[in-house]
């Protein structure tokens, strides 16, 4: 019989750090805001200086929250992230959402070199570069408190080839596939020091980046999902919470889908009516 069963105990974030990238919008900052709504002291990255303080505009009055514009694929960008988290947070880093990406679609014959390069930078080296530059500071934390988070967010695109957008995005589901294969890797190094390394790989959830393609195939996209619908941010929240709680210590070197089942099937039988 144990006494540590309680949801409070499993599940409380209470007093933890976090720093989300890409935290100023879309998946990122519903994730900001489902930390502060739990007791969490969050540090949101974004390039965008005013992206940033229309974010710390909105989460006003939620708890702890600091914005720092930098870009995750520059070094001194990064070197000033890792300063300013090593300064505020002498026990250490609790938490580091490696959330921050962007997409490219274009035919075959006009995909350009120069998008691969930039995908797989934002999405895959600078999450590597990151969680190096920052492993001191979860090292500590994993000392501290036992146990330190390592979220990277994948896609479900990484885990099968998206169709639905009307134009084919080579790259981003390369990069995601190898973010993928990145967190286990990241695992099995970072595990025997208690940082436990997972990913979350989405469905089709509202951001700045599906903005277009929500526009044009939100139909298709219900229709392509078991649940007939797209993600909202309890689904994102929830997922997020349990990897870094408690409840989640002996989850280490996942890709958990949060996508409704889309990636099984193409939608829902026809026997099964509307
Ligand atoms: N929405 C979906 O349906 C979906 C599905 C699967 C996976 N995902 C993944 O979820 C993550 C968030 O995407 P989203 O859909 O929420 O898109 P979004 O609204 O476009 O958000 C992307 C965020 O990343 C930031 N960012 C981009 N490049 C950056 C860089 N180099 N350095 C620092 N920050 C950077 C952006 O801010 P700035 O422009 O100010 O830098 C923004 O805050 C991405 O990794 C994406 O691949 C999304």
């Amino acid at each position: 019989m144990s006494e540590n069963l309680s949801i409070d105990t499993l599940f409380s974030l209470k007093g933890c750090s976090a720093l989300v990238t890409g935290g100023s919008s879309g998946i990122g900052l519903m994730m900001v805001e489902g930390l502060l709504r739990n007791g969490v002291q969050v540090y949101m990255v974004s390039r965008s200086a005013e992206r940033c303080e229309a974010a710390l505009r909105a989460l006003e009055g939620l708890g702890e929250c600091a914005a720092i514009a930098a870009d995750v694929t520059d070094p001194a960008a990064r070197a000033r992230i890792v300063a300013r988290i090593e300064a505020d947070l002498p026990q250490g880093l609790d938490i580091l959402v490696n959330n921050a990406g962007s997409n490219w679609g274009a035919k075959l014959a006009d995909y350009p070199d120069s998008a691969f390069d930039k995908l797989m930078k934002t999405n895959v080296s600078s999450v590597f570069s990151l969680t190096r530059d920052l492993h001191k500071s979860l090292q500590s934390s994993a000392k501290h408190n036992g146990s330190a988070r390592v979220i990277n967010i994948g896609s479900m695109d990484g885990l099968q080839v998206p169709i639905v957008q009307g134009v084919p995005t080579f790259a981003y589901s390369a990069s995601k596939a190898a973010l993928h294969h990145l967190t286990r890797t990241l695992a099995v190094e970072l595990g025997p020091e208690g940082i436990t390394v997972n990913a979350i790989a989405p469905g089709f959830f509202e951001s700045k980046m599906t903005k277009h393609v929500m526009s044009e195939y939100r139909q298709n996209i219900e229709d392509g999902c078991p649940l007939g619908r797209i993600g909202n941010e309890q689904d994102i929240v929830g997922t997020l919470l349990f990897l870094c709680s408690r409840a989640g210590t002996y989850v280490n070197g996942v890709v958990l889908p949060v996508d409704g089942g889309t990636r099984l099937s193409k939608g829902r039988p026809s026997w099964l009516g509307e």
